[in-house]
């Protein structure tokens, strides 16, 4: 019995760490948005509970050994491998790629060249290198059945960093994360995201999530039933436009010269 309610109120506490910060983005995101599509900004999401932070359970990532760097900035922008290892991440490689955005008003927008940009995300198996990630690390797959283990991968970075270049680019390179728990009983799974920070001087920091939509994603169809019902990304706060804003595209690279993984963009729109 008192398993149970100890096990509850942790429940309760998780869930809550979701929402509230939700609660709080979404004020900030009503107050600036204006609505007409060329000015739609990014829309905020919560910062969520597993910022990378160092002394994280799994061995420190850090390929720049540049001490002073705090763990979130001492990272490349590929995270499917880790200087020195042999093995690849495992999941669905894809690329992020784009532009950061300054949105000027009156519908015009600027590059925003060196904004630094920090991503994270979970493993394929949906497990952040996290102190704070250890509930429900065994549960059963919704539609399936089948027992997943939220396990961490050695070989996944799970943290990353890129700074825009003059015309404001940036590209990523990680994997398909994958989906977890946060209320069994509810029965809320957080689909497939991934978290980003972005800064640039004297521009409000922007703090965000991005989802996952395209035929060829793996399990592309349950991953949309997930972004259907998902209590962050269908934000009443958010207008629906808002919300088909975060939900990125990711096919083949047009181009012919990405072969390895999907490619989806994104342009990151801040404002004053
Ligand atoms: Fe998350």
């Amino acid at each position: 019995m008192e398993k149970k309610s100890s096990s509850f109120s942790r429940r309760n506490f998780f869930k809550t760490s979701f929402g509230t910060l939700g609660a709080v983005s979404g004020t900030l995101a009503a107050k600036s948005v204006f609505g007409q599509a060329l000015n739609l900004e990014t829309p905020r999401q919560t910062l969520g509970p597993f910022f990378p932070d160092d002394g994280d359970p799994v061995k420190e990532i850090r390929e720049n050994l540049d001490f002073r760097l705090p763990i979130s900035e001492a990272n490349d922008n590929d995270l499917t491998f880790l200087n020195g290892h042999k093995g690849k991440a495992q999941g669905q490689i894809v690329y992020l790629k784009g532009k950061v955005l300054l949105n000027k008003g009156n519908g015009t927008r600027e590059p925003q060249p060196g904004a630094v940009i920090i991503m994270w995300n979970a493993s394929a198996s949906g497990r952040y290198n996290h102190r704070g990630d250890t509930e429900t690390t065994r549960f059963k797959h919704p539609k399936t059945g089948k027992l997943i283990e939220r396990t961490h991968d050695e070989n996944f970075q799970y943290w990353g960093r890129c700074i825009t270049d003059k015309q404001g680019n940036y590209w990523f390179k990680t994997i398909v994360p994958g989906f977890y728990p946060v209320d069994l009983e509810d029965g809320w799974y957080r689909p497939p995201h991934l978290h980003f920070m972005v800064t640039a001087p004297a521009i409000p920091q922007l703090v965000t999530q991005l989802y996952f939509k395209g035929n060829q994603v793996i399990d592309n169809d349950f991953i949309q039933e997930l972004n259907a019902k998902d209590g962050i990304l269908r934000s009443g706060r958010l207008k629906a436009e808002e919300q088909e804003n975060l939900v990125v595209k990711y096919q083949k690279d047009t181009t012919g010269k990405i072969t390895d993984g999907l490619v989806g963009n994104y342009d990151f729109v801040l404002s004053l």
